[in-house]
């Protein structure tokens, strides 16, 4: 599929809303191990059902049909193509994929696929997940298979979701799956998911796979004062959260790490910097809110967050703050000049409460605020000369929230739990409108 100049799309990811954990040949993922724990999710929900797209795909596929987006971003259960990771290729799996693929084709969307969104197979983990470099080269031969039987419909590739996120919940903090808390020991884990990234992008080249982008999630970093400690933690945050994962894959380089007291040069070999700096055809950017950060007041970490007060906030207590995003986006233009190359909004959105009423409606006036103001934004950004292609919306569909469950409702379409209904929301009908007043 060709793509077009602009990508209006709407996002979602493999485990937060397929279900079907062990169906026609998956393996078990690190989301399926964890959230069967006690205590990681909240009221123990866990994503062995989700939004049951897995069987309901077909119905899903009409809905961003009349939805009217040229592109619809999902990403695949790297478990359902290899269940142990590596080794034997489940055919049933690419199948899924395979089939979900010729229905976008078929009605015009062009499928925009993530090939990692945190659900690592389990095997894997249990040879240390990312924190292992060989992970890595798993990763390469996992896309070269998926590349091999869908590269030639697949005009947009995302290599990994977010790896900040995916090292800061999962490794350093616990809080998603893997689960390890090893503060800044998970550092490692940040050069094996770009260098994995880096392999990928030369499988996905080599089978002339369209669009390569990297999705990162991106903030603007306010410091909390003027007061040279608070700037500090504030620069320390912002080489973390953004640096660490855009500068080796723009600049080839490691930004300084020197305020976490360590550094990647124990486990970045010779050619690795080269691999991860392959150039790309877009960054992918996911932005949700902006981060004030002020110095710490506890040892530890050489930042704390100091929370942002004074904007509206989403039911995940998140601000929202819309012109946060065209901060972003000129940031990242400033900072990387050349080196940066098209950007793609890849995630944005917000949850709210979305009850319905009694005549079964919702109309989710917040999230079409949201929305409104951060394609405003977008607007702005792309008037001061940033060039954007794609904008995605999080998510097309209420779905699995990671550590929140079931609790915070993202979607553009209700799901009923209990019955799988799907209902429009205001926000999916004001969104096709915007869409074609923005494509006509
Ligand atoms: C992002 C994730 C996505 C979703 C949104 C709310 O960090 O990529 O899966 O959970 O946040």
């Amino acid at each position: 599929m060709v793509l077009d100049d602009m990508l209006w799309g709407a996002a979602s990811a493999a485990y937060q809303i397929e279900g079907a954990p062990d169906e026609d040949g998956k393996g078990p993922s690190i989301w399926d191990v964890f959230s069967h724990l006690p205590g990681h999710i909240r009221d123990g929900q866990n994503g062995d059902v989700a939004c049951d797209h897995y069987h309901r795909w077909r119905e899903d596929v009409e809905l961003l049909a009349g939805l009217g987006v040229n592109a619809y971003r999902f990403s695949v259960s790297w478990p359902r193509v290899l269940p142990t990771g590596r080794g034997a290729v489940n055919h049933a799996g690419l199948d899924f994929y395979d089939r979900l693929v010729d229905a976008l084709c078929e009605r015009s969307i062009a499928p925009a696929l993530t090939l990692f969104h945190w659900d690592l197979p389990q095997a894997l983990e249990e040879k240390g997940g990312w924190l292992n470099r060989d992970t890595a080269a798993y990763f390469a031969d996992y896309a070269g298979i998926v590349a091999d039987r869908l590269a030639d419909r697949v005009p947009l590739w995302i290599t990994l979701n977010e790896p900040f996120v995916h090292m800061a919940y999962g490794y350093a903090l616990g809080l998603h799956a893997p689960g390890h808390a090893l503060l800044t020991d998970a550092l490692p884990t940040a050069h094996h998911q770009l260098l994995a990234h880096g392999l990928a992008v030369r499988e996905l080249r080599a089978r002339n796979a369209g669009r390569v982008l990297l999705t990162n999630n991106c903030t603007p970093v306010w410091p909390a004062s003027r007061a040279p400690e608070d700037l500090a933690a504030a620069d320390a945050y912002d080489t973390l959260h953004n640096r660490l994962f855009n500068d080796p894959v723009l600049l080839g380089r490691y930004p300084d790490l020197s305020a976490y007291g360590t550094d990647l040069a124990p486990v970045v070999r010779d050619g690795d910097l080269e691999l991860i700096a392959a150039p790309l055809d877009g960054l992918g950017v996911n932005y949700y809110n902006p981060t004030r950060i002020a110095a710490p007041d506890a040892p530890g970490l050489p930042f704390q967050d100091a929370g942002i007060t004074g904007y509206p906030t989403t039911a995940f207590g998140w601000p929202v703050v819309p012109d946060g995003l065209r901060e972003l986006l000129a940031g990242l233009r400033a900072r990387y000049g050349p080196a940066l190359p098209p950007i793609y909004v890849t995630e944005n959105g917000c949850s709210q409460p979305d009850v319905p009423d009694e005549r079964g409606t919702i109309d989710d006036r917040a999230r079409i605020a949201y929305l409104d103001g951060h394609l405003a934004a977008l607007d702005a950004a792309r008037a001061e000369g940033v060039d954007v292609r794609g904008y995605f919306v999080w998510s097309l569909t209420d779905n699995f929230e990671w550590a929140e469950g079931h609790h915070q409702r993202f979607g553009l379409v209700h799901v009923d739990y209990a019955t799988q209904r799907r209902t429009p929301k205001a926000s999916y009908h004001w969104y096709r409108e915007e869409i074609a007043r923005r494509s006509g």
